[in-house]
């Protein structure tokens, strides 16, 4: 079976654990709707996590790797998210530690073949989420979210700030920035190990390592000269730029977190990361990786910058909830985030339908 075939069924996964993930995050934030399982609003961050973000990330690698073994890891990390729902039991953590530790070998295999600083960082990325998903099973089914979510953080972050550093390289960056990235990448990680025994100097360390990465993406990535560009290039960068100031804004909660500078820090915190700077990365990279993941054209539409904008308006609605406690604010901010995130899924299937059918109708 050719590797596109395989990337469907597996792409596919992905997307049934982020419906079911923005389903379990709604009903956490207090919507009063049915939950499939007693356990439903635990599982939310390992299905965004692991079964959505990481599944894809690993499909993607498997895809340009080019080696059978590579698929093992998005199948168990999909199968685990999905086992975690169905099955309340430690398979599904289980399930998710070994995907992981197939996607490190594949980044391990990354790095022989290209060894630079983006794929170390990459690497590194990859092994903070075995280190977060061995805590998590050690742990199930309990959630010590203090000591797992920084470990399950750096590996979203490092990866994705890690392919930002890869195509901003033709811009020849100063010496010196890529040293910078990588010792800001270490605090980050430093600061995730150091919050196991001193949750706030760790925070503290990992807060202001975030600011710093979002300092460095703002000044170094391509994407400032590609906002002056037109239509696709445009618009990626329409993305990306205020996902770094997300990013940043995350740190800085981050740092201020252990001061509990107002109750629902931890939302804001989590989600300016996982939602203003994760998500829009993807909004911005899935118009490269999946015409080159599946083999079908994603033709740039202008009415993709209704589901970004959606995204950062509902997103901004939902941290000044979280600032000023105000439930409501945080619910339909929230609510927003879920309706952005399916509206993107909606786009993407008419987009990828219109594309084929003008590649049909186009004389060869
Ligand atoms: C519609 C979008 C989303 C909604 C409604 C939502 C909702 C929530 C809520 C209410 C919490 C608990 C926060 C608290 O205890 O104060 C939470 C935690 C969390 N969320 Fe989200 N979230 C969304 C998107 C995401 C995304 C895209 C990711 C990751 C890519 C993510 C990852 C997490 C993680 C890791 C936690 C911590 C795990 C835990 O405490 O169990 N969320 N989310």
């Amino acid at each position: 079976m050719g590797s596109h075939r395989l990337a469907f069924p597996l792409l596919g996964l992905a997307f049934l654990s982020l419906v079911l993930g923005i389903w379990s995050g709604l009903v956490r934030v207090g919507w009063p709707w049915p939950s499939l399982t007693p356990d439903f609003w635990l599982a939310h961050g390992p299905l965004m996590v692991s079964g959505f973000v990481g599944t894809l990330i690993a499909v993607e690698r498997a895809v340009a790797i080019g080696r059978r073994w590579g698929y093992a890891a998005p199948a168990l990390t999909a199968a685990g998210a999905l086992v975690l729902v169905a099955v309340p039991l430690w398979l599904g953590p289980l399930l998710i530690v070994l995907g992981s530790a197939v996607l490190a070998a594949l980044f391990g295999v990354i790095l022989r073949r290209q060894p630079n600083p983006s794929t170390v960082a990459m690497l590194l990325g990859a092994a903070t989420w075995v280190v977060g998903n061995l805590l998590w099973l050690s742990s199930y089914p309990d959630l010590d979210v203090d000591a797992v979510v920084l470990w399950w953080m750096a590996f979203v972050v490092l990866i994705i700030a890690g392919e930002r550093l890869e195509l901003s390289r033709v811009l020849r960056l100063p010496r010196g920035a890529d040293v910078a990235f990588l010792l800001l990448a270490d605090a980050f990680v430093v600061g995730a190990a150091w919050a196991a025994f001193d949750l706030g100097a760790g925070s503290v360390l990992s807060g202001m390592a975030l600011l710093g990465l979002s300092a460095w993406l703002l000044r170094f990535d391509i994407a400032r000269i590609q906002i002056r560009q037109k239509e696709l290039s445009r618009f990626i960068a329409a993305a990306l730029l205020p996902g770094y100031a997300w990013l940043g804004l995350g740190g800085l909660f981050l740092a201020v977190s252990a001061l509990a500078p107002f109750p629902l820090v931890y939302d804001a915190m989590l989600h300016a990361v996982f939602l203003g700077f994760v998500i829009s990365m993807i909004f911005a990279h899935a118009l490269i990786i999946f015409p080159a993941v599946l083999g079908l054209p994603l033709p740039y539409r202008r009415w993709f910058y209704g589901h970004l904008l959606l995204l950062h308006a509902g997103l901004a609605l939902r941290i000044v909830g979280d600032v000023v406690t105000s439930e409501p604010l945080r619910q339909w901010g929230a609510l927003l985030n879920g309706v952005a995130l399916v509206w993107f899924l909606v786009d993407t299937g008419i987009a990828v339908r219109q594309g084929r059918a003008e590649a049909l109708s186009t004389p060869a």
